[in-house]
């Protein structure tokens, strides 16, 4: 069976290498040529770990290859997947404009009857559109469509692919729904977790999906400024709640809001399905309000502590990509942060193990205030605090007595509540974190 894959980003490549690492014929196909050389060279284009052992022996194997010829790469195919970006579009809706142009570029590059499946997340209703466009092209091809949306995380994507919860399969054709659970079959050997469903509720489950995990995130989060309000600790509520096997554990950390390149996309997308159909997702406007609010929490912090004003000050902050394991910075929390202290006219000195590159280029022209370091410990060189935005492992047992000695201030912000105020507190700091009470130093 040959399988295409169009886009290779996180999702893309995981699929395909994924794919191709159960003996599928894979041709992963993307319009950006520096991409294509990279991964044709064996490497991989962002950091995702694991993913680059598989592609290099998938591609040895020559089960994997990779091209920016769409029709050499959709030539024979069985199925071609879509994993192009829908980022978010001007009105907040999700921009189609990528999805629609790679299909109009597989349907006339068919040689053979073949199954689009859309893996990208797009708004239900989407492969109705996609059902008209293959109409309208009139290919000589029996050209159908399905959707399978991906729910694999960036940091532990190859492992979620490759045992995955759940395959959702939105298929009306039995050619399509056959096809794919032929190709999924594999992942499923000891437990056959795949759900079929028409095409519409599949589109809609995974918006669902992401607005489920939003959602825990925001309620923490506002629970966490009320605790701060009334004296209350956020973490021992967590575990006084997520010790109830109705509510789990999953999602309930309080924290500086959720970021990265799918909640805060699809939250907004969602709500703008859902207006266009006449209903107001209310639950889902919150979710979007707190999250906005909770990202501004930590410069609030920061401003309050310095008296409104850290103009010539200079902050470490530990942690840039959105979350730990990956290099992406979409919607980065840490990223808005820094965005707000050099507006505020202070000075960053930012340390992440694999974002850095990216956030580099993010800054690249306004970076003035900005240094980018090689380590954790250079970060807090001559700082006036340090700010902990994402929880990297390194970041949770440092040497506290070496970080106090390089920083001027002894003030540590730790957006996601990774260390214990008592223990800063005996190592001399000042301890600000999300939902529990400040700590002074006591040593
Ligand atoms: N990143 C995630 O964790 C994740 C998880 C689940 C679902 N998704 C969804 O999957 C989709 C892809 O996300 P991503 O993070 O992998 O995106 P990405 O931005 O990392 O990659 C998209 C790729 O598509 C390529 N592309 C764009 N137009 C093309 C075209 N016409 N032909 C060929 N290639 C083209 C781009 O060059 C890019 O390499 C999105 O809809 C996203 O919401 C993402």
């Amino acid at each position: 069976m040959k399988i295409a894959v169009v886009g290779t980003g996180y999702v893309g490549l995981v699929t395909g290498t994924c794919l191709a690492n159960i003996g599928l014929d894979v041709v992963c196909i993307d319009v950006d040529a520096d991409k294509i050389r990279v991964l044709r060279d064996g490497q991989i284009p962002f950091y995702e770990p694991g993913l680059e052992e598989l592609l290099v022996s998938n591609t040895r194997a020559e089960r994997l290859t990779f091209t920016t010829d769409t029709q050499e790469g959709v030539e024979g195919a069985d199925a071609v997947f879509l994993a192009v970006g829908t980022p978010m579009g001007d009105d907040a809706s999700a921009d189609l404009s990528y999805l629609f142009k790679a299909a109009e570029d597989v349907i006339d590059a068919a040689t053979s009857d073949l199954v689009i499946v859309t893996k990208s997340t797009v708004p239900v209703g989407t492969g109705e559109k996609l059902k008209a466009l293959v109409h309208k092209k009139a290919s000589p091809h029996h050209i159908v469509v399905a959707s399978n949306p991906e729910f694999l995380k960036e940091g532990d994507a190859v492992n979620d692919f490759l045992k995955p919860d759940r395959i959702v399969i939105g298929a009306d054709d039995e050619k399509a729904k056959a096809l794919l659970n032929r190709i999924y079959h594999p992942f499923m050997l000891s437990e056959y977790r795949v759900i079929h469903m028409d095409i519409k509720s599949a589109e809609l489950t995974k918006y669902a999906a992401n607005a489920m995990l939003a959602t825990r995130i925001s309620f923490m989060n506002d629970m966490a400024n009320l605790c701060e309000r009334v004296g209350a600790n956020i973490d021992l509520i967590r575990t006084g709640i997520s010790t109830d096997k109705r509510i789990g554990k999953a999602f309930l950390y309080a924290g500086v809001g959720y970021g990265g390149s799918c909640f805060p996309k699809d939250v907004k997308a969602l709500i703008h399905t859902s207006k266009e159909a006449g209903h107001e997702l209310s639950i889902m406007e919150a979710v979007d309000a707190v999250n906005t609010r909770q990202r501004g929490v930590m410069l609030a912090k920061i401003l309050r502590h310095f008296d409104g004003d850290v103009a010539g000050k200079t902050f470490a902050v530990w942690g840039l990509a959105f979350k730990p394991r990956t290099d992406d910075i979409r919607e980065a929390p840490a990223v808005s942060l820094i965005e707000g202290l050099l507006s505020a006219g202070a000075k960053v000195r930012g340390y992440d193990r694999a974002a850095r590159a990216n956030v580099a280029a993010h800054f690249s022209g306004r970076d003035d205030g900005l240094v980018l370091v090689e380590d954790e410990y250079a970060a807090v060189e001559g700082a006036d605090a340090l700010v902990l935005m994402t929880e990297w492992p390194e970041f949770r047992l440092p040497a506290w007595g070496d970080i106090k000695k390089r920083l001027k201030g002894a003030v540590v912000f730790d957006g996601r509540n990774i260390y214990s105020p008592a223990d800063l507190s005996k190592e001399g700091f000042t301890y600000y974190g999300i939902g529990r009470e400040k700590a002074e130093p006591s040593a």
